[in-house]
């Protein structure tokens, strides 16, 4: 006589989603190129069972029911679910913003000569060597709260506004104590080669010595990668290969930003330096474009960069993404060129400006960044074992994901398994916020 298994435990059932996007057709692992980027995996009034902040099954609603018995059920009805958003590139460790400069860029300001008179990066640095950690770090606090709200459910976040030895160790310490007690993976990367601070103006070179010596020797425990801003009038080829190949073998992963402003074979140097991403990407040449085809450098595009800049300049993404390049989207949060964490605002950027589809957003948003911070593993998709992290979007369908923009489509963020964000009532009564309100009108 046949007998029906008993069901198994689990702590939460998330149940009814409309449609439930798992990416989980393809491999688990590994950045997704080319044609697997359009296999979504999606199951329509799909469910999630979770145990111990892992996904322990994804499916139909009415096959986990049969499978599983939950202390605690979600009804997502009418909601779709996504991978949680992986943000590959962000700088969220500054205190003050720099609106003034936008509205200068506005007005006709360029984005170098605002730099070169002392505003940029040099501004977010004064602020931040002046901060005390904990000033700092309720700045970065509220930062990274910001990224759960828009159903962002793991960074990378660079130091990069210290530009000193002290400043970039607080930077990074204060990044470490804050992700601790943070819903948010944080994947942390030295950025101490993003400007040259005004005691070195005259002396490059003794930055870059500063750099590969004294700060690397002391940022490596902090972190998990090295980046530096390659730029002509920047770190150049030279100087950029120096910090590279240093951090290289102080047992750093490599990240660069390449090919932004000014060309400079930044996409090649990438590739011929092992890096795991190469970043911007607007001046790419065809030589970078074939070497990241065939390499394991995922191309990060950042479209809300040049978005706040103004600028009509893109990377060649269609023609990269037929060539077969790993890519990646990202926010690059930061004081000066992109004020938003929002990754929903990035994807209709790259479906209206980069000529992207939708499912390939998606995996650019999740496993393909994910890819590029070694969490491939982990995170970035709902296959069963990862990491129960995915956001819950109030929308009809995927596909209105970069259709609707400019509001947040969020209606709640789950982390480990947890609802940790909700930004609709009707979830609220089933969790803590992450922040609590700081004025709530008539409390
Ligand atoms: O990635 N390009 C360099 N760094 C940032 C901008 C930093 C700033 O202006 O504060 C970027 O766009
Ligand atoms: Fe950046």
């Amino acid at each position: 006589m046949a007998t029906v298994a008993a069901p198994e435990p689990v702590d939460r059932l998330f149940l009814h989603c409309r449609e439930l996007v798992t990416l989980a057709d393809g491999p688990a692992a590994g950045a997704r190129r080319g044609k697997a980027l359009l296999e979504l995996g999606i199951v329509p009034d799909g469910a999630v069972a979770v145990r111990d902040g892992r996904i322990v099954a994804v499916g139909a609603t009415a096959d986990l029911r049969r499978r599983f018995r939950a202390g605690e059920e979600l009804d997502l009805s009418g909601f779709v679910v996504l991978p949680g958003f992986v943000d590959c590139h962000t700088h969220p460790v500054f205190t003050a913003t720099r609106e003034h400069e936008f509205h200068q860029r506005c007005s006709g300001a360029d984005y170098m000569a605002i730099a070169a008179a002392g505003g940029g990066i040099l501004s977010s640095m004064r602020a931040v060597r002046q901060a005390t950690a904990g000033e700092l770090a309720q700045a970065v606090r509220r930062h990274l709260d910001g990224f759960l709200v828009q159903g962002t459910t793991t960074i990378e976040a660079k130091s990069g506004y210290g530009l000193s030895t002290e400043a970039e160790v607080k930077s990074l310490r204060v990044l470490r104590d804050v992700s601790r007690e943070h819903a948010l993976t944080v994947s942390p990367t030295f950025l101490g080669a993003h400007e040259f601070p005004p005691e070195y103006r005259d002396d490059r070179e003794g930055y870059v010595r500063l750099v590969v010596g004294e700060m690397l020797s002391r940022v490596k425990e902090l972190c998990d990668s090295c980046d530096v801003f390659a730029e002509p009038k920047v770190f150049d080829r030279v100087q950029t290969v120096r910090i590279l190949s240093a951090a290289r073998s102080e047992g750093l992963r490599l990240r660069l930003h390449a090919d932004e402003i000014e060309p400079m074979g930044g996409a090649e140097l990438a590739v011929e330096m092992g890096a795991d991403s190469a970043d911007h990407l607007q001046r790419i040449s065809e030589a970078g474009q074939e070497r990241l085809a065939q390499s394991q450098t995922v191309a990060v595009f950042l479209p809300g960069t040049s978005f706040l800049l103004g600028k009509n300049v893109h990377p060649p993404a269609r023609a990269m993404l037929e060539r077969g390049c790993a890519v990646a989207l990202a926010t690059d949060f930061n004081p000066g060129t992109c004020f938003s964490q929002s990754m929903p605002a990035v994807i209709t950027l790259a479906c209206v400006n980069l000529k992207m589809g939708i499912a390939e957003c998606i995996h650019a948003a999740t496993l393909n960044a994910a890819a590029s911070l070694h969490l491939d593993r982990d995170l970035g998709s709902l296959h069963p074992g990862k990491r129960a992290d995915f956001v819950v979007l109030d929308l009809p369908s995927h596909e209105a994901l970069g259709y609707a923009f400019a509001g947040n489509p969020v209606a709640l963020t789950v982390k480990d398994g947890v609802p940790v964000v909700a930004n609709i009532a009707e979830f609220e009564p089933d969790l803590a916020p992450a922040t609590e309100p700081e004025d709530a009108p008539g409390a």
